[in-house]
């Protein structure tokens, strides 16, 4: 298959995949997602591939956010749709993963591109990093995931803060919260990451991807989280403060919840 929205680089045992739409500051659309679930089907049968390595085209995104342009007018059903089939194709594929993934976090980490990185195994970022979780400033909630693996990584308290200032952190406050496991400096993130790939690649695969599957383990009662996640996220779709959000968005001006309130 040829992708358009993702490209690829194999050196030895360790594939980086690149979400490549650098324009849009890789946000994901449809198209990568559905790409990106391709690419995973095949790489978890691809037995010379030990490590993987998730990261953004371009210096300044990782992945600045699901499409907005792509869900401003979904309704009920399709926002539920558009969490759920996110989170099965891609967000707890990549979480359940037969090989481990380390997110290289080459810039913006938003929304969606900050709960791709958390369903990662391992996160790594530069220091231009900026991470966030800004979806209740659109009028939704974070819709795949971010609302659990937030919590999981660094705290209820924390996690429920940054959701609702959707507040951006810096690299080095992720790092102290735990959000991410190291930072450096841009030009060295992918060396970075390939360090910790091959300090991986030295141990038994087969090990390694069975001890993915115990520590996912243990979070299982994240699933009930995920599945009230999904309805609530549908339930934002529709709302007069959403359409007000993602309009608000796509005309590059802040959004003016108040007035909605008022009518
Ligand atoms: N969805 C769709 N398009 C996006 C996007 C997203 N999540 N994030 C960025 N883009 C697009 C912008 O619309 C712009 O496209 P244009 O050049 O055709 O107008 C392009 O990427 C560059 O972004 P821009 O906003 O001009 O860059 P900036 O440096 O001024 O701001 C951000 C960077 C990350 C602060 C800003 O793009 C942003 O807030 N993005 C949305 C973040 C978000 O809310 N994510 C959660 C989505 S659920």
């Amino acid at each position: 298959m040829a992708y358009n929205n993702i490209k690829t680089n194999l050196d030895g045992k360790v594939l980086t995949i690149y979400i490549n739409r650098p324009d849009k500051l890789n946000a994901l659309n449809k198209a990568t997602l559905d790409e990106l679930h391709k690419l995973l089907c095949e790489v978890e049968k691809d037995s010379n591939i030990w490590v993987v390595i998730l990261t953004g085209a371009g210096n300044k995104a990782f992945v600045a956010g699901a499409d907005i342009s792509e869900f401003a007018d979904f309704n009920y059903e399709q926002g539920m749709a558009l969490s759920s089939d996110g989170h099965v194709r891609v967000f707890n594929k990549i979480e359940r993963f037969n090989k481990p993934i380390i997110a290289a976090v080459n810039g913006f980490a938003l929304g969606g591109g900050l709960e791709l990185a958390m369903s990662c195994h391992v996160r790594i970022a530069s220091l231009n990093a900026k991470m966030g979780l800004p979806e209740v400033s659109l009028g939704v909630i974070p819709g795949y995931g971010g609302t659990q693996r937030l919590a999981q990584l660094i705290g209820k308290g924390k996690a429920m803060e940054l959701v609702m200032t959707a507040q951006m952190i810096e690299a080095e406050e992720a790092l102290v919260l735990g959000l991410v496991n190291q930072i450096c400096e841009q030009e060295s993130l992918l060396e970075k990451a390939y360090g910790m790939a091959k300090k991986i690649m030295r141990n038994s695969p087969n090990a390694v991807s069975c001890a993915i599957r115990a520590v996912n383990a243990g979070y299982i009662d994240g699933q009930v989280g995920l599945e009230e996640e999904i309805k609530a996220f549908g339930q934002c779709f529709g709302h007069p403060e959403f359409i007000e959000g993602t309009t608000a968005f796509m005309e590059k001006r802040r959004a003016d919840f108040e007035a909605v309130r008022k009518g």
